[in-house]
């Protein structure tokens, strides 16, 4: 299903079983490269929802600015690895011929949101961005290439895939609120979302 020129949304790509068993995945990652919560720059105003990541980059954000980077920031240990599934995901629906090389985990409990902004931390800013949705519904907002474009809302669904490629690589998204108790996913509640990355050209 094309939203708009570039973004792709393949509703309920992974079905339950396949749910359960990255969310197990994730939770061996976030055992290795426990959750943090990452700070605005400048300011360092925390941010609602906490992340970690998987691959040979992580994206981190504290007061000296958001970057990528090979360790995680608590631990110095590097990143765990990008779950097989995951890859195998991107190399189905990304069509892209190079693998990511960041997958960043954000984790949403009832509270947590995220305001609207562009992915353009990456050096390669072509490779498109794949999202998987785990848990609890998200009232997502997608919006065009510039920040004032209209914008519309739509739920993102346990299993559900976004990819934003091409002429949409750069839209502008954010999580207005996650709706609670809207998945039996996640036993305690909450969103996980998954997020693909290629940083480095190739
Ligand atoms: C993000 O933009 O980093 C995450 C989007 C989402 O949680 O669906
Ligand atoms: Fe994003």
């Amino acid at each position: 299903m094309e939203l708009r020129p570039g973004v792709h949304l393949f509703p309920a790509h992974l079905a339950r079983p396949a749910q359960e068993e990255l969310l197990g995945e994730v939770r061996a990652m976030v055992a290795a490269a426990p959750l943090l919560r990452p700070e605005m720059p400048g300011t360092g105003r925390p941010f609602s929802v906490r992340m970690t990541n998987g691959g040979p980059l992580g994206w981190v954000s504290d007061r000296k600015g958001y970057r990528y980077q090979p360790t995680h920031p608590g631990t110095g240990a590097p990143w765990p690895p990008i779950p097989a599934r995951l890859l195998r995901l991107w190399e189905e629906v990304a069509d892209w011929p190079v693998p990511p090389d960041a997958c960043l985990v954000n984790f949403y409990d009832e509270t947590a949101r995220l305001g609207l902004h562009q992915d353009r931390d990456e050096e390669d800013l072509l490779a498109p961005v794949l999202s998987v949705s785990l848990g609890d519904e998200a009232v997502f907002r997608l919006g065009g290439l510039e920040r004032g474009d209209p914008t519309r809302s739509l739920r993102l669904r346990s299993g559900d895939v976004l990819v934003l490629g091409g002429a949409g690589r750069l839209c502008f998204h954010g999580v207005d609120r996650i709706l609670p108790g809207s998945s039996t996913l996640l036993p305690k509640g909450g969103r996980i979302n998954l997020t693909l990355r290629r940083v480095r050209p190739h």
